[in-house]
């Protein structure tokens, strides 16, 4: 199936999406970064894809820029929109408009730590684990439906570098599982529930 990711940084869940096409049954037909020059952009001029820049600070307000973003995104007539890194709260015109079609990835056991810093979150609060959680996006920041997640030891040695970088290594293998249940048909999200072959998650 087509799809389209949309990145702000270094890509590497975009990579890990990049590497599995074949298996997943994913074509990504753009990457769409609102920030340029980053390594995601990259990426995706290294496999042949379409990258494109659509910078935020040009438009007038949050909704002006979704709308501009809408259009790009749909001019590539995706079946799903993938968030990876995307740094944009984004707003509920554009999350309505991809209901039931539009992922993103976290970093932590949600609705454990939504928003930002989650490595230092969790290592303040002494969490002996933290993990990542890949969801349909709702209207509610980091708060949609769940699909699948990673649950990753916390070492006492740890410092969120070192977190973090073992929670990335679960990102790039459960975004293409649940990406490539999508594609399968067997992933749908019924009303706030995601549904993977006919049982809620
Ligand atoms: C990841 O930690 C992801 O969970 C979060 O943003 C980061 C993106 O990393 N949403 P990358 O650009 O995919 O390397």
């Amino acid at each position: 199936i087509p799809i389209v990711v949309l990145i702000s940084g270094s890509g590497s869940n975009l990579q890990a999406l990049i590497d599995t096409q074949d298996d997943t049954n994913i074509r990504i037909a753009a990457v769409i970064s609102n920030q340029q020059g980053v390594r995601g952009l990259e990426r995706a001029q290294e496999a042949g894809i379409p990258a494109i820049v659509l910078n935020h600070t040009e438009y007038d307000s949050r909704e002006a820029f979704d709308q501009a973003l809408i259009s790009e995104i749909d001019s590539h007539q995706p079946e799903l929109v993938i968030l990876a890194g995307f740094m944009r709260i984004l707003t509920p015109e554009m999350t309505n408009h991809y209901h039931g079609r539009m992922m993103n990835i976290h970093p932590s056991l949600l609705p454990k730590y939504k928003g930002l810093h989650t490595h230092k979150r969790a290592l303040e609060a002494g969490d002996n684990v933290h993990g990542v959680t890949v969801h349909f996006v709702s209207s509610e920041l980091d708060g949609g439906p769940p699909i699948i997640q990673a649950r990753v030891p916390v070492k006492a040695t740890d410092n969120q570098e070192s977190l973090q970088k073992r929670v990335l290594l679960q990102e790039h293998i459960i975004y293409p599982v649940a990406v490539g249940w999508f594609a399968a048909g067997r992933l749908k999200l019924d009303g706030d529930t995601a549904i993977l072959d006919d049982r809620p998650l």
